[in-house]
């Protein structure tokens, strides 16, 4: 069964064919990010608008790489929430007169569901076929932070999530602090290998609550500080020495505050484990793809015997390969 999958709930137009729930026959993403670098931020209407003229060319490019023509699919599955609903919008019409003309049923997907999905795709990066359920999965994008207890593709209960900023946009908000541009989250990942995590001893809120939620705008307020004062040092700087080290400062900056966001997924999402007895955790979402992240989570885990799932770099932002996996899951379920 091939399902044609669309996602417009952001700044990515994206398009893929995924045979089976599996088999990813073609994955197209358009960013827009390049749009927004200097917003530090998406401005829903821009998006829209882009997704207007973006989505039929990608929705072609994905059916010519997968080998496929329209009559060829089977079910067109699309993001419905949550997600900016200008953009929103865009994609759920698109998909439900593509369904219309073709025949064939059109699929809504919440987009949390098909982050958590892209680990069950066969081009997940760690290589391993299937995903053992129940797990527990840590997601974390740039607008969400939770920790679930999957049951199934289409079966999960929330246990925690944040009560302010998600992780991922704390990341784009520490990074517009640090003058970075939008998205926040690679370029931190990235500085921060230039930089020592031990050097700021930023706060890791809630690491002494015994549920499941996060709060990050407190450690964004500490960051906040800490840009302040190494401002006004650097200012007093002559311009050779001051170039130099705002690099350093800010390194050790990114450097530390990703350590502490680390610290505390890696913590709460450990203890859900634990609690809930499964020998596998997944990421998903955007901020999955953070080295830091992936590294000491394997690490923790691997020390319990806990297995760690994560999609390729690729499929952990936003794209319609995960889309069209869930959707074939929801066709078979409506049929049985
Ligand atoms: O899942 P996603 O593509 O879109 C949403 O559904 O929100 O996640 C985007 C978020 C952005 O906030 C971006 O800064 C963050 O994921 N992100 C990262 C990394 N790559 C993307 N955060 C930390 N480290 C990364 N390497
Ligand atoms: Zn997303």
């Amino acid at each position: 069964m091939n399902i044609l999958g669309i996602e417009t709930s952001c700044d990515e137009t994206a398009a893929a064919v995924v045979k089976d729930g599996k088999e990813v026959l073609s994955s197209i993403v358009a960013s827009q990010a390049d749009l927004f670098a200097k917003h530090g931020g998406v401005i829903p209407e821009i998006a829209s608008r882009k997704h207007l003229e973006m989505l039929t060319p990608v929705i072609n490019e994905a059916l010519e790489k997968a080998g496929l023509n329209p009559n060829d699919i089977d079910g067109v599955a699309y993001t419905k929430e949550p997600g900016l609903l200008p953009a929103l919008l865009v994609g759920i019409s698109h998909a439900k007169a593509l369904a219309l003309s073709l025949g064939v049923p059109a699929i809504p997907i919440n987009h949390l569901e098909a982050h958590v999905y892209a680990n069950s795709l066969t081009s997940s990066a760690d290589k391993k076929e299937g995903i053992p359920y129940p797990h527990i999965c840590l997601l974390v994008s740039g607008g969400h932070t939770s920790i679930l207890f999957v049951e199934s593709p289409t079966k999960y209960k929330t246990l925690g999530q944040t009560r302010d900023d998600a992780a991922g946009e704390a990341f784009d908000k520490v990074a517009r602090l640090l003058g970075l541009p939008y998205p926040g989250g690679p370029i931190i990942d990235k500085m921060a290998q230039d930089g020592d995590p031990a050097s700021i001893k930023f706060p890791r809120p809630m690491m002494d609550t015994e549920d499941y939620d996060f709060s990050f705008s407190g450690l964004k307020t500490a960051v906040l500080h800490e840009v302040k004062r190494r401002v006004e040092i650097s200012d007093e700087l002559s311009d050779e020495l001051k170039d130099q080290l705002d690099y350093n400062w800010k390194a050790d900056i990114a450097a530390s505050f990703q350590e502490a966001v680390a610290d505390v997924l890696i913590y709460k999402t450990m203890n859900a484990a634990i609690e809930k007895n499964v020998d596998t955790i997944s990421l998903a979402g955007g901020v999955a793809a953070n080295s830091r992240l992936r590294e000491k989570m394997i690490r923790a885990a691997n020390d319990l015997g806990i297995d760690v799932r994560y999609p390729d770099l690729k499929m952990c932002m936003d794209n319609a390969a995960m889309v069209a996996g869930l959707g074939y899951h929801m066709i078979k379920e409506l049929k049985n």
